[in-house]
């Protein structure tokens, strides 16, 4: 589902070199709850923003449901990565004046659906995730396990094979965190979606994950 093949990532500012990523291999089959662990700064972001096709490496290929990505040009790539990833990320990214349900549907406003299809999709994720009875409320009126719940049915309603999270429980208490890992841990198992999350939260990995691996910015161990 996901390949990647010698990826290196060398930010360049002013003057400065960092080798975030260095010879990175990686393979992801479909269906698979993969947790990638490592110490801050290590790279993991990095890695997940190129799988996602959210930043280009420095060199190496990805492989994406079979298809390459090089080569594409900007557009292209917004589209598939439109159509096919979700992304959740440990701040929840929500657009404080809009309700709960204006924030489900953002991601649909790119691509040719009507407003009520719409709006019906987006009804249909937020019962998903467990908040129909918060449609009409304002991100600030949530909690934060809340505002994640809301951040991954915005992730979903597009029906993307597979999603990326970016410590999605970081900014949250052990309980909400929990929900949130049920969650996910649901999508993946009912629904078979390809999930691969970034923590640094070993425990939760090992309990909703099939596979926990270790990364130190060279290689996926
Ligand atoms: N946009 C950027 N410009 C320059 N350096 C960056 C940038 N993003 C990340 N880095 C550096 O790359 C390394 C890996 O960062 P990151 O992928 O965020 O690690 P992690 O998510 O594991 O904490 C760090 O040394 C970080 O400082
Ligand atoms: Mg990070």
């Amino acid at each position: 589902m996901i390949k990647l093949t010698e990826i290196n990532k060398i930010y360049r500012t002013n003057e400065i070199e960092t080798v975030a990523l260095e010879n990175v291999n990686l393979e992801v089959e479909k269906g698979e709850f993969l947790s990638i662990m490592g110490p801050s700064g290590c790279g993991k972001s990095t890695l997940l923003n190129i799988i996602g096709l959210l930043d280009a490496p420095t060199s190496g290929i990805i492989e994406i449901g079979g298809t390459r990505t090089d080569g594409m040009k900007d557009k292209q790539l917004a589209a598939f990565r439109n159509k096919k990833l979700g992304f959740v990320f440990q701040s929840f990214h929500l657009i404080n004046s809009l309700n709960v349900l204006d924030n489900v549907e953002l991601p649909l406003l790119y691509r040719k659906v009507s407003a009520k299809e719409r709006r019906h999709l987006a009804e249909e994720v937020l019962a998903k995730v467990g908040l129909s009875h918060r449609m009409r409320h304002m991100p600030t009126q949530l909690s934060g396990g809340q505002c994640q719940r809301v951040a991954i049915a915005r992730a979903i309603i597009g029906n993307p094979e597979i999603i990326l999270a970016d410590e999605p429980t970081g900014n949250l208490d052990s309980k909400m965190g929990a929900e949130v890992m049920e969650l996910l841990h649901q999508l993946n198992k009912e629904d078979g979606r390809t999930i691969v999350m970034v923590t640094h939260n070993e425990e939760q990995a090992k309990q909703t994950s099939r596979t926990v691996r270790f990364f130190d910015g060279r290689q996926v161990e």
